[in-house]
Parts: structure tokens; C-alpha cells; sequence
């Protein structure tokens, strides 16, 4: 047998010899507190419905929306965050049931901030699709373009009927120009200067997103390019960031997570206020599907999807996960 001199000199491997050793120099832990669990609630219904494009993600019912927020408590989930899906028949062009104090949302704040009230931090998704009937995040013009600034005052309006309803944090997340600043205003102006906004501050245009237009029962045609943001950029997203930290965002999100690890990273390095990042609907799809074939270990891949989301640079993880992590941790 041949012996090379000394080498290896350094070995690395000897930190990585049992089970105990790797523990202990993990860098990086997730803690049930990094999770927020979205959640869906639907009008009108008495039973959770399945969504199948998100296998083992339902709409949830008010009660069973009330059970998830108790069992989200119980295994130490920090949050949740609240999307409204109304009767179809209640969609319009201007996403009026988004505003009603009686929408599907508002109702389903009121409820989870009665059964759970301080024990999760509660938060609405802020933004018109799940509300208009072309599915779009704001108003259009004549056009049928996207109109920034009409858009602007039915958020200021959601985010006071929001608030009114219980939320703690408003998850402004529809990527008009202004809304963090026009949110924060509308909050003080009725004395609700302790609600917050985490503030989708880097938000593209994504393809992860498809299952989540089912969970929602969108009416989107066509895309979302004009508002939200192309892969492509990062530079662009830190001006993104500066703008919604000028304008008051109290916490700032990366969406989607995993396709965009760099950009999280960059976030984290260049902010003093806690970073959010949204495991989406796809990346959750993804690795159910994956799994299902047999193509992959899923409780594995979960958490190691979640372990790098963290290790760039989230203080906080969405993810649809959530409960069933928390609670093996
Ligand atoms: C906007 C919103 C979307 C998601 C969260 N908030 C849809 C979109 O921007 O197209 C997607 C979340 C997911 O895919 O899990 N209301």
C-alpha cells in the first residue's frame, strides 16, 4: 500500500462521525417560533374542502379553520396568515368583498383572534385577486391595465377593515407602487398605530405560484408581470426594499423562497428589521409530488428545504408545513 505523505492533513470528516457530533455543530436550528402556517378559509362551507393541486392542504371551514389556529398553538407555531376565498358570486371587478367588513376574511380574522387572541400572531394577506373576478392583485383602468393608485385606496381601505378585524400584522403583498406608505397611513388614521406591516417587499412573477391559484379559486387570465417582479433582477429588489422600509414595513418578505435563496441572503445581510420568506404553494407541491412517486424522502426533503431557507438568511419561514414540522421538532 502506497502512503501519500501525511495527507490529508485536516479532516473535516472527524465533526461529522456520529449523530451527537453533527448536532452539535449544526449551524443553523430551525424552532417551531420560525414557522407562520397560511392558511385558507372558505365561504360558505361547513367541512374543509381538499385542494388537489396542494395534497393535504384543505380550505378550511371557520371551524376547522379555529382547530388549525389551536393546534398551530399548541406545537409553538409563531403565526398564521389569512386568505379569504369568497363565493364566487361575490367577486367583482373592484374586489368589494375584500373591503366588507363581513368578507370572508374579516370573518375569518375575527374568529381565529377569538379563539386564539395574542397566542399567534395573526396576519391577512393584504391584497385584491382572491376578491376580483378577473383575478387581478388591483383595479384596472379603462384599458384594462392595472391601476396603481386607484389600487392604492381600496388597500388603505382593506388594510382599516383588516385591522378592525383583528389582524396584528397586514401582509401587504400586491406589489403596487406606494401601498406599505398608504397602509401605515390608513392604520394611524384610525388609531390602529400598532397593527404592523410585513411588507412583500421582493415579490416575483412566478410559475410556483400555480397551485396556489386553485387554493384561492382564481379567475386570473394572463399574468402578473406588470406589478411583480421578473427573476431575472436583484438589484431591482433592493430598491424594492428601500422603498417599503422608507415607507414603514415593519418586517420585510422574500417570495418564493427556494428558487431565490441569493436574494435572501442579500435581504438578510442588508436590513435591521426581521425577514420573512414564503415557501410557496409550488415548492410545497413540488416536493408532495416528488414524494408520492416514491421519487424522494419526503420528511427529509421538507426539512431540508426549510433548513437552507433558513441558513440564507430567514428569520421566518411560511410554510404550509408548518404544523406538521413544528410539531416533530
Ligand atoms: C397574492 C398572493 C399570492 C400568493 C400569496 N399572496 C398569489 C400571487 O401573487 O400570484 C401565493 C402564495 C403561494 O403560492 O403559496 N394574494
Amino acid at each position: 500500500m502506497t502512503v501519500y505523505g501525511s495527507f490529508p492533513g485536516a479532516r473535516p470528516r472527524r465533526l461529522r462521525t456520529t449523530p451527537a457530533m453533527r448536532r452539535m455543530v449544526a449551524e443553523t436550528r430551525l424552532h417551531p417560533a420560525d414557522l407562520i402556517l397560511p392558511a385558507f378559509v372558505r365561504e360558505g362551507v361547513s367541512e374543509p374542502v381538499a385542494i388537489s393541486a396542494m395534497p393535504g392542504v384543505v380550505q378550511h371551514s371557520l371551524d376547522s379553520l379555529r382547530k388549525a389556529a389551536v393546534e398551530a398553538v399548541s406545537v409553538g407555531v409563531s403565526g398564521i396568515m389569512l386568505f379569504g376565498v369568497p363565493e364566487d358570486a361575490k367577486k367583482d371587478a373592484l374586489g368589494t368583498a375584500g373591503t366588507d367588513p363581513d368578507g370572508i376574511l374579516q370573518v375569518a380574522l375575527r374568529a381565529v383572534r377569538e379563539e386564539v387572541g395574542d397566542d399567534l400572531v395573526i396576519m391577512s394577506d393584504l391584497c385584491l385577486d382572491e376578491f376580483t373576478d378577473h383575478g387581478h392583485c388591483g383595479v384596472l383602468d379603462a384599458q384594462g391595465r392595472v391601476d396603481n393608485d386607484a389600487t392604492l385606496e381600496r388597500y388603505a381601505e382593506m388594510a382599516q377593515v383588516q385591522a378592525d378585524a383583528g389582524a396584528h400584522l397586514l401582509g401587504t403583498s400586491g406589489m403596487m407602487d406606494g401601498q406599505v406608505g398608504v397602509a401605515r397611513d390608513a392604520l394611524d388614521t384610525i388609531g390602529k398605530e400598532d397593527v404592523g406591516i410585513l411588507a412583500y417587499a421582493v415579490k416575483y412573477s412566478s410559475a410556483f405560484y400555480g397551485p396556489f391559484r386553485e387554493a384561492v379559486g382564481s379567475s386570473l387570465t394572463g399574468d402578473r408581470k406588470t406589478y411583480q417582479q421578473d427573476p431575472a433582477n436583484v438589484r431591482e429588489s433592493m430598491r424594492e426594499l428601500a422603498l417599503d422600509l422608507e415607507e414603514g414595513a415593519d418586517m420585510v418578505m422574500v417570495k418564493p423562497a427556494g428558487p431565490y435563496l441569493d436574494v435572501l441572503a442579500k435581504v438578510a445581510a442588508e436590513v435591521a428589521v426581521p425577514v420573512a420568506a414564503y415557501q410557496i404553494s409550488g415548492e410545497y407541491s413540488m416536493i408532495e409530488a416528488a414524494a408520492e412517486k416514491g421519487w424522494i424522502d419526503r420528511d427529509k426533503a421538507i426539512l431540508e428545504s426549510l433548513t437552507g431557507i433558513k441558513r440564507a438568511g430567514a428569520h421566518m419561514i411560511l410554510t404550509y408545513w408548518a404544523t406538521e414540522v413544528a410539531r416533530g421538532l
